[in-house]
């Protein structure tokens, strides 16, 4: 496709054709400027990976594995493997680095179903082998009717042994929080619910894990297979649960028919660099954006890209900001978006807030996780 046509065809699809102007389309943003704001962290639990979501007046955390700290403020076991909080907002709307309440219970915030090693709170198996059940996003909030707040996250049921899974594209869960707004309790976190721990079959595409977001009363949920391709499907945000109300994006079309996980049609190119990452919308800069990591990445480098559309044209991924890496093996990893942080508690400024895991090494080779929350204004 020339630059001119599609530039036209763009043009015809915001509606410019009728006034005969031509829409601008999206470009990828330049930095302005940057701030570390501090580390987002509780003083009693080592968190690793988290991302957050904004439910009700203020921000969920959902992390990967978390464990108490020692007498010495080492880490020590045992490891949970995932785990949830609470941030406030500062009077000034900006967001508070203290995490707060889910520390207690040392168990997995998104449970364990009884078939993956759940005697473990680590999901550890007698043969070495473990259920790393981890989320890769934080929660998709899909209704919130004044009352109660529900939301859901996609999490791949990955047996690994080392860090390599047995099975390269696994079965994935579906988890449902419920949050009530008139709790008494402030500390107390959503409930979480299983809704079938095999929502997404093994060897097919787990939609909602890689990144998701709720546009216009729709949740789009994509998912990225173990080659590389990166797909998407959509719903009803009130339909989460109904798998025969799905659409998937597949050889440039929509259709109710799930496609299989080779399918050589669904890639959409440049939705992300490859690596973990968010997918949000700005209203500032009208056009969709993706902030993440590259693929086979182990460094604080952020890249972002931008579309129009989520089924793309997505343009490539381009290096915006690197922070500082931890002397861990796997110095820095999970970069993520925060538009929820936002004061507008949407991305309807020209700014973000990124956050990534660093992964220092301390006492007798124990991983110490920290969680640098950093401004970016975009130009
Ligand atoms: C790694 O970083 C941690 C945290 O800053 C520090 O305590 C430790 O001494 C560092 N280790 C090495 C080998 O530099
Ligand atoms: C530290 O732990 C990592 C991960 O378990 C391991 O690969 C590495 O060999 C360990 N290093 C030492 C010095 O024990």
């Amino acid at each position: 496709m020339s630059l001119v046509y599609s530039f036209a065809f763009f043009s015809l699809l915001l509606g410019g054709a009728s006034t005969g102007t031509i829409s601008k389309r999206a470009t990828n943003p330049t930095v302005a400027s940057t701030s570390v704001i501090g580390n987002v962290a509780d003083a009693s639990i080592n968190r690793d990976s988290c991302g957050s979501s904004l439910i009700g007046d203020r921000a969920l955390w959902t992390c990967r594995d978390s464990q108490p700290y020692g007498s010495n403020g080492v880490p020590t076991l045992p490891i949970w493997s995932s785990s949830a909080s609470w941030s406030d907002f500062n009077l000034d709307g900006t967001p508070s680095t203290t995490l707060y309440g889910g520390g207690g219970s040392m168990t997995p915030y998104f449970t364990y179903p009884s078939d993956y090693c759940s005697g473990s709170t680590a999901g550890s198996c007698d043969d070495g082998t473990r259920y790393a059940l981890w989320p890769d996003s934080p929660p998709l909030v899909t209704s919130n009717d004044g009352s109660t707040v529900t939301a859901y996250t996609w999490i791949r049921n990955y047996r690994i042994a080392g860090l390599s899974p047995e099975v390269a594209d696994p079965s994935t869960t579906l988890y449902k929080l419920t949050y009530s707004l008139s709790t008494s309790d402030k500390n107390a976190l959503p409930t979480v619910s299983i809704v079938n721990e095999r929502f997404w079959a093994e060897n097919s595409i787990g939609y909602g894990a890689y990144g998701n977001l709720v546009q216009d009363g729709t949740a789009y949920l994509f998912g990225k297979t173990s080659s590389g391709t990166v797909a998407l499907a959509k719903v009803a945000a009130g339909s989460v649960e109904d798998l025969s109300q799905y659409q998937y994006w597949v050889n440039g079309a929509w259709t109710s028919t799930q496609p299989s996980l080779n399918d050589g049609t669904i890639n959409i190119q440049n939705a992300g660099a490859g690596g973990q990452g968010t997918f949000y919308y700005s209203s500032y800069a009208k056009s969709f954006y993706w902030v993440g990591q590259a693929g086979f990445s182990v460094s604080a480098d952020f890249y972002v890209t931008t579309a129009d559309s989520l089924t793309g044209p997505w343009n490539s991924p381009s290096k915006f900001y690197s922070g500082t890496n931890g002397n861990y093996s796997l110095g820095a990893y999970s970069l993520q978006a925060h538009p929820d942080l936002l004061p507008s508690r949407s991305a309807s400024t020209n700014e973000i807030y990124i956050s990534y895991t660093k992964n220092d090494v301390v006492g007798d080779n124990v991983s110490l996780y920290t969680t640098p929350l950093i401004h970016v204004a975009w130009n």
